[in-house]
């Protein structure tokens, strides 16, 4: 997995809005049609999301959201390697982004990038430092998307050993000021 980040104090002057409406998402009603356009797991995921306290910022149009992603301050699930999971906790001020999403027929028309302006200034607006966001290495678009939108690469090497029986994390983070994502 790969850890982007990209900081909250930076302006956010590049970033454009499109002129589309964000609406910022609480409930599971609030979500409509979108878990028939997601795969299976994702309406119990996006329940247990809300639970928590998460909020989903997304974009509508004729009513249905074309495009959403989720922020959290809650702890992370990062895979370390298969079958090894660590809970990553976020300090005060870092929201991570989970599970951009566009539905596939308006990808590339900047739906995303008005969801992700929204949400850009709602957390600058409440003095956050920075946003988290972890890909899967191939996911090459997700990549290059977010590059665009101006993270970088933070280099996460969590060790785990296991001490009379319990898993535990040391975490060692690389920040190489704007390293290269692809
Ligand atoms: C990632 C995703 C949410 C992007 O949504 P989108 O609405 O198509 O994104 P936008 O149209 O707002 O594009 C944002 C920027 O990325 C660029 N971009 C979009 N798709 C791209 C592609 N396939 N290749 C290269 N650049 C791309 C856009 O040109 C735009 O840059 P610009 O402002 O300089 O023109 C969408 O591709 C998606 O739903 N993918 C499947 C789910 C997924 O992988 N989510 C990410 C999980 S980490």
């Amino acid at each position: 997995m790969y850890l982007l980040e990209l900081p909250l104090d930076s302006g956010s002057a590049s970033l454009n809005h499109y002129g589309y409406q964000v609406e910022i998402i609480s409930t599971m009603d609030g979500l409509n049609t979108l878990t028939k356009r997601r795969e299976s797991w994702f309406g119990e995921v996006a329940a247990k999301r809300f639970s928590q306290g998460d909020l989903c910022f997304a974009l509508k149009k004729n009513g249905e959201i074309i495009s959403c992603l989720f922020a959290t301050l809650k702890p992370v699930v990062v895979p370390i390697r298969p079958y090894l999971e660590y809970n990553l906790p976020l300090d005060k001020e870092t929201v991570c982004l989970i599970d951009a999403f566009t539905v596939p027929e308006f990808r590339g028309a900047h739906a995303y990038s008005a969801v992700f302006n929204a949400f850009y200034n709602y957390f600058k607006g409440k003095k956050f430092k920075r946003i988290f966001v972890f890909i899967k290495p191939d996911n090459i678009i997700s990549l290059k998307v977010h590059q665009k939108l101006g993270f970088h690469r933070i280099i996460m090497d969590i060790k785990s050993i296991r001490v009379f029986g319990m898993n535990k994390h040391f975490i060692k983070w690389t920040n190489k000021a704007a390293e290269e994502i692809l």
